[in-house]
């Protein structure tokens, strides 16, 4: 059955199968309402690097183009990546790569020594470092010396922590949450400048809290405002979204963080949720819906969206 994109403000409802296209991607089929969330998807830094490594596949046929660590936290992306040609490496491989292979550097970024043993090995680097990332490191670098103090805020675990962490001198630390910032001290920290930041993925509220603590603890701090507004616009248009429909689907890898807390907040806010990863997961019971709403994490492409769309629209 054919099926007709009409731009506003000449939207009219054609068939039943047709849908009416609007700037907000509003969707009318038969008998079911798709409203996609106004904020939902690939983040700039994640479009970024995967559009980098697609440059850098197509520039470098048959030659290896290397990922350090998962270039993007969705299964199927990097297995469509994969099929042209990506291959992951861990850190622990670098000493046994090529000399001259091609190595892309994920959004969040890596440690300088990890940069010089690439360097050492003559890699060609393609760095797709977040630029908000890149900020904080400069950030840490410059400060972390002489009469500052830097805290990072953030999960120690994640990549983009270590990366940061790795370009700091020795007036640093790092704290994972509230709790260690209550423990925190620094010696004679009357004499330094403090400067508080984040990890760009890291919980407003806890940040806030943190910054509340600190300032009744030191007198001569500096807060820099480094976390991303990406998670918090897509969790906003999701609130938003959750009051117009019957349920919510968010598309996003099971490994996704700030896919599984969109999830956390559909369950929360809207009447059925579901977390699935393709077209293929959704659950049946979305099929007999009315208004069904979409959103996605960072990390989800475009297609994986867009075939869930159509999926929704052919009805099975
Ligand atoms: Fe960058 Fe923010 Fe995405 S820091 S990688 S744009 S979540």
């Amino acid at each position: 059955m054919p099926c007709f994109a009409v731009p506003l403000p000449m939207f009219q409802d054609l068939s039943k199968r047709c849908f009416v296209y609007t700037r907000h991607l509003f969707f009318y089929t038969n008998g079911m309402e798709i409203i996609r969330a106004s904020v939902l998807g690939f983040c700039f830094g994640v479009r970024r690097a995967v559009e980098l490594a697609e440059k850098a596949l197509a520039e470098n046929p048959g030659k290896k183009v290397y990922s350090l660590g998962p270039l993007i936290h969705n299964e199927n992306a990097l297995r469509a990546l994969e099929a042209k040609g990506l291959h992951i490496l861990e850190e622990t491989e670098i000493s046994a790569l090529k000399e001259g292979s091609v190595v892309i550097i994920r959004a969040h970024g890596v440690a300088p020594s990890v940069t010089d043993a690439l360097e050492k090995r003559s890699c060609q680097i393609i760095d797709a470092t977040c630029p908000r990332v890149k900020a904080s490191q400069k950030m840490v670098e410059r400060y972390s010396s002489e009469n500052d103090y830097v805290v990072l805020t953030g999960d120690r675990n994640h990549g983009e922590v270590i990366g940061i962490a790795g370009y700091a001198g020795e007036n640093f630390s790092q704290l994972q949450d509230f709790e260690e910032a209550e423990k925190f001290d620094i010696p004679r920290s009357e004499e330094k400048n403090i400067i508080l930041l984040s990890q760009t993925t890291y919980s407003p509220k806890e940040f806030e809290k943190i910054e509340g603590l600190f300032r009744q603890k030191f007198h001569n701090l500096a807060v820099m405002n480094t976390i991303c507004p990406a998670t918090n616009e897509r969790q906003q248009a999701l609130l938003e979204l959750c009051s117009k429909v019957d349920g919510v689907l968010v598309v996003g890898g099971k490994n996704s963080a700030n896919t599984k807390r969109l999830y956390q907040t559909a369950v929360a806010n809207c009447k059925q949720a579901a977390h699935i990863q393709s077209a293929a997961d959704i659950p049946q019971e979305f099929f007999n819906l009315k208004t069904i709403g979409i959103t996605a994490g960072a990390s989800t492409p475009d297609e994986i969206i867009e075939e869930v769309e159509q999926r929704l629209e052919a009805g099975f």
